[in-house]
């Protein structure tokens, strides 16, 4: 039943998404909003609700988690093609903009952003949405495949605060998990949905960070832009591991994703 409901709900949003003129907001694949008592909201696993369970998982105290609970796909399907979505993440930027907005920064060009990518700057909905939503073991030769379509939509609320931050004269970074034999795929699906600049574009060298945890490679790559002058003022991740270890910035900001972990 829910696969019937996700298949609508994905022509429903595609439809949607086709027939918006590009002055109009680009509403994309979160065009829905779910009714109340749609089923989902009393789903529990292991005797707490999916609820529970999601705001643990963002809370960062359920971690190391492999899959999203078979019993809550429901639930994170309603979620993230609902409203609901979209509403946390806009939470989240309109809070990094009231920030950005009150700093005092020197004018000398030296003032970055940074930004992940996947679930953070474009999303993979459509993907998650064919694979369980986070229910499936992740697959990284078969979630290639589809980053490699350079497909991907530009996640909304994100893409807003993107555009302020570049009027308020910050520079943008984006540093990914992607590993770099995908550098140009990213870069011309992020051109396409509108991100049209960037000061740089990091993507995994996995000569260089092999099989290290993204803290550790993230890390490493913040620090390489700290020591070379520049002042990270923010930091968007939709991972907590985007957010921790060191050089992670003057504030962090965490979007939603009940899809995944990434340590
Ligand atoms: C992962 O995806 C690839 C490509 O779709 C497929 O050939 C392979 O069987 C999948 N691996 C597993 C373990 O499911
Ligand atoms: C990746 O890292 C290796 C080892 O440090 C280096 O030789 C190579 O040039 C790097 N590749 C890119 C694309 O920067």
């Amino acid at each position: 039943m829910m696969k019937t409901l996700v298949a609508f709900l994905l022509v429903a949003s595609i439809i949607a998404a086709t027939s918006h003129g590009a002055d109009e907001e680009p509403y994309q694949i979160f065009p829905l909003r779910l009714k109340p008592g749609s089923g989902s909201e009393g789903a529990t696993v292991q005797g707490i609700t999916c609820a529970s369970w999601r705001l643990a998982v963002e809370a960062h105290n359920i971690i190391e988690w492999k899959t999203v609970p078979a019993e809550c796909e429901n639930y994170v399907g309603n979620y993230m093609l609902g409203q609901h979505y979209r509403d946390d993440s806009k939470a989240v930027n309109r809070e990094a903009y009231f920030y950005a907005r009150s700093l005092a920064l020197p004018k000398d060009g030296r003032n970055i952003w940074i930004f992940d990518i996947d679930e953070t700057t474009l999303s993979n909905l459509p993907y998650y949405a064919q694979n369980g939503f986070g229910v499936q073991p992740s697959n990284s030769t078969k979630f290639y495949e589809w980053v490699d379509k350079g497909e991907a939509p530009a996640l909304p609320e994100t893409q807003k605060l993107y555009n302020k931050l570049l009027n308020l004269g910050i520079k943008i970074v984006f540093l990914t998990g992607r590993d770099d034999t995908h550098t140009e795929v990213t870069a011309s699906n992020l051109k396409k949905v509108g991100y049209h600049t960037w000061h740089k574009l990091i993507l995994k060298n996995t000569t260089e960070y092999g099989r290290s945890t993204a803290v550790v490679y993230k890390s490493a790559e913040r620090e390489k832009l700290v020591k070379s002058g520049y002042r990270i003022v923010g930091n968007t991740g939709d991972q907590w591991s985007d957010i921790l270890g060191s050089y992670t910035g003057r504030r962090t900001f965490k979007l939603p994703d009940p899809l995944y972990y990434l340590s």
